[in-house]
């Protein structure tokens, strides 16, 4: 006997400059789940507007011949949505990045495909979309196994176009990517981007460092910078593995928030780059008595904080190299606009809602959906545009050579006082001769150069 399956009830929405099939229940549940009989999260929106804005600038930076390899055609750009849900990051791009001339979407779930295939339809991308429905390894390896002039199609006919290697391939899980990222490495081309989600963030974050440990071969630590560690051990871990593919990556740009953390890279097949992967890989050692950081290339054996001779706690190995790409930061700048939908396209074609993630604090909160409505989506819009900016100007300041930041409120709050404003911390400790920055990871926080002792001596003047 077979289980019945019921095809959810649809709404379309607008998203970007998309419209989307997505299941009704959908918008009406504050958390997307996995239960859900096609999975679509509304309080994603800012994490893919992020997708196509970084996707445009690698392409952008692509012609002018900054990133992909030169014997790669620039017609021939594919990108593959490998665990697409409802399809809204591919048909996205498929619609604003016109560049892309061929999106994959695949997904195990039979439903969200049929979901996908619907929605290209009514954006008339339906001819440069090719949808499957694959184990995710399965999918990109077959595709990327096949010959480029080999013909054919999958079991079900689902892809009539196969093709070598992707441009650009997306992996967007439930929880960790750490089973899947073996298969992405092998399925991109030289020269081309990966985009990774993880959402396993109590994980990254040190709540259970077993289980970090056997999944990104690192430690991590419940810190008040335990995001950037968690970035950076999900980077050590796909450089780590690229390196034993003989693939060496160049990491363009990342961002984090309560529940997720998101991280873009170049990809370059060559064995001599991937020799040197040692050379970003190394530990962070921390002192929660006294709030010292300190950076190590070699594993350290316990050791103690040179300040207050605490015993320090290790996380790592993770990646201690540069995260974001100044050059393609800079042309996400240029590229954010536009991000809404064309005036031909509805902004809401039913009583539909959708969120809006704007800073660390509403992202934590999954419940604060907000309805786009009339006057209201201009002015969402340009809180969006606002937020971005902010963010992209804090990555291209930022000293991402240092893997770690500080908090005004954490370093007040042990002595007592009211924390200095940031502007002001940054501008005296880099007259001080300290280089200190803004850090693109956490809107409230510094990046220095200098010690906590020297930090608290400035934070007492
Ligand atoms: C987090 S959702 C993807 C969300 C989507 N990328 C978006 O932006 O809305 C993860 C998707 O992976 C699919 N999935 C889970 N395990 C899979 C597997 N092993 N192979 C292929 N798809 C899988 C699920 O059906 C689900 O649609
Ligand atoms: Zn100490």
């Amino acid at each position: 006997m077979t289980a019945s399956i019921t095809y959810p009830e649809l709404t379309t929405i607008v998203e970007g400059g998309t419209k989307i099939f997505v299941p009704s229940m959908s918008l009406h549940s504050n958390i997307a789940t996995k239960r859900e009989p096609v999975f679509f999260n509304s309080a994603a929106e800012l994490n893919r507007d992020i997708s196509i804005i970084a996707y445009r600038s690698f392409i952008s930076n692509s012609i002018s011949g900054h990133n992909r390899n030169p014997k790669n055609k620039m017609n021939d750009i594919a990108m593959a949505d490998s665990l697409c849900g409802t399809g809204v990051r591919g048909l996205r791009v498929a619609v604003e990045v016109p560049e892309v001339n061929q999106v994959y979407l695949n997904d195990i779930n039979p439903l969200a495909i049929d979901v996908a295939r619907k929605s290209s339809v009514i954006n008339r991308v339906e001819d440069k979309c090719y949808f499957s429905v694959n184990e995710v390894c399965k999918f990109l390896l077959d595709l990327a196994n096949k010959s480029k002039t080999s013909s054919g199609t999958d079991q079900e006919g689902k892809i009539d176009k196969i093709r070598r290697r992707f441009t650009i391939v997306d992996l967007d899980p439930f929880g960790s990517p750490a089973n899947y990222v073996d298969c992405m490495m092998r399925s991109v081309e030289d020269g081309g981007l990966v985009s990774i989600t993880a959402t396993d963030t109590a994980v990254l974050c040190g709540k259970h460092p077993e289980v970090c440990l056997r999944k990104y071969y690192g430690l991590p630590l419940n810190n008040s910078y335990s995001n950037e560690i968690a970035l950076r051990l999900l980077i050590s871990l796909i450089a780590l593995t690229s390196s034993r593919l003989g693939i060496s990556i160049y990491p363009l740009f990342a961002h984090t928030n309560m529940h997720y953390i998101r991280f873009y890279a170049k990809v370059v097949l060559s064995k001599k780059q991937a020799n040197k992967v040692f050379t970003n890989i190394g530990y962070l050692q921390h002192c929660f008595h006294c709030g010292n950081r300190a950076v190590s290339v070699v594993q350290p054996g316990g050791g103690t904080c040179e300040l207050c001779y605490a015993k320090f706690s290790t996380a790592g190995w993770l990646w201690i190299g540069r995260i974001y790409d100044k050059d393609f930061v800079r042309e996400m700048v240029t590229k954010t606009l536009p991000l809404q939908c064309d005036g031909s396209i509805q902004a809401y074609e039913t009583s539909g809602k959708a969120t809006m993630d704007m800073d660390n604090k509403s992202e934590d909160n999954q419940n604060s959906c907000k309805k786009k409505e009339g006057n209201n989506l201009e002015k969402i819009q340009k809180r969006k545009e606002k937020h971005l900016q902010k963010l992209f100007a804090s990555c291209i300041s930022e000293h991402d050579d240092i893997p770690y930041y500080f908090t005004s409120d954490e370093i007040a709050s042990k002595l007592k006082i009211g924390p200095p404003a940031l502007t002001s911390i940054i501008e005296s400790l880099s007259k001080a001769g300290f280089r200190t920055s803004r850090s693109g990871l956490n809107q409230t926080a510094f990046k220095t150069e200098a010690k906590i002792n020297e930090i608290v001596a400035y934070f007492r003047s």
